[in-house]
């Protein structure tokens, strides 16, 4: 199977968000990435459930949400609601991880979990069985446009082994500063997905950088 490639809205033009997403639709993209913050857990506000709903009208790809909000269960059926396929939640921002998990996939949501840089891969360990994905963050999030951490690549490979060893079905997608030389050494690694935001719209030709991602496996 080939890389699968989600790019991430959060770096499109917000006053042309039907035409980003149309250019989407018409590319060799898998997902839309949709990055939710809140500006309490991370250090940023982006959008909410109307943005994502009328994102939805247009998209003819599944929703890749990735919430970076601290108080998740009360919104849940709400993203649901909205148009999300795929939920991702931060590891950091829930207490009561498993419940939250089954709620997702009681919602009929595939159900994510993200990891911050410094969060140890192996905290999921009773939990992995039960995801849909694992969500390595490549950089802190809350912004576009950073720069790639290079230890991402050995934690890819960490989470891959956690998932063997524990027969568990999950994805690994890493978020973050993906270009195709990062993305490369990602996908060397065992990624299945990479999200890509800046380096995809602000490149000359982002049908192109998009193809371009998604020959890398
Ligand atoms: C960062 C977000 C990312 C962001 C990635 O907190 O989770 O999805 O859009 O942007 P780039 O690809 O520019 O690093
Ligand atoms: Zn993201």
């Amino acid at each position: 199977m080939s890389v699968i490639i989600s790019p991430s809205l959060l770096s499109c033009d917000f006053a042309n968000v039907q035409r980003d997403v149309e250019m989407i639709n018409a590319s060799s993209a898998d997902w839309f990435h949709i990055d939710v913050m809140d500006g309490v857990f991370v250090p940023n506000i982006s959008f909410g459930l109307p943005v994502i709903e009328a994102i939805k009208r247009h998209a003819k790809k599944p929703l890749d949400v990735h919430l970076m909000i601290q108080n998740v269960d009360p919104y849940i059926s709400d993203f649901k609601k909205a148009g999300a396929d795929i939920l991702t939640v931060h590891y950091e921002a829930c207490t009561h991880l498993h419940r939250t998990i089954q709620v997702i996939k009681a919602e009929g949501m595939k159900a994510g979990v993200a990891l911050n840089p410094h969060t140890p891969v192996d905290l999921l360990q009773d939990i992995i069985a039960d995801l849909d994905l694992v969500l390595i963050m490549s950089v802190n999030p809350g912004f576009g446009g950073q720069k790639f951490i290079n230890n991402a690549v050995l934690r890819v490979e960490q989470t891959k082994n956690l998932i063997h060893r524990t027969g568990s079905h999950a994805l690994v997608e890493v978020d973050g500063g993906v270009n195709l030389q990062t993305g490369a050494e990602l996908v060397e690694a065992g990624a299945d997905a990479l999200v890509a935001g800046s380096f995809v719209f602000n490149s000359k030709d982002p049908l192109a950088t998009i193809a371009d991602l998604k020959a890398l496996k």
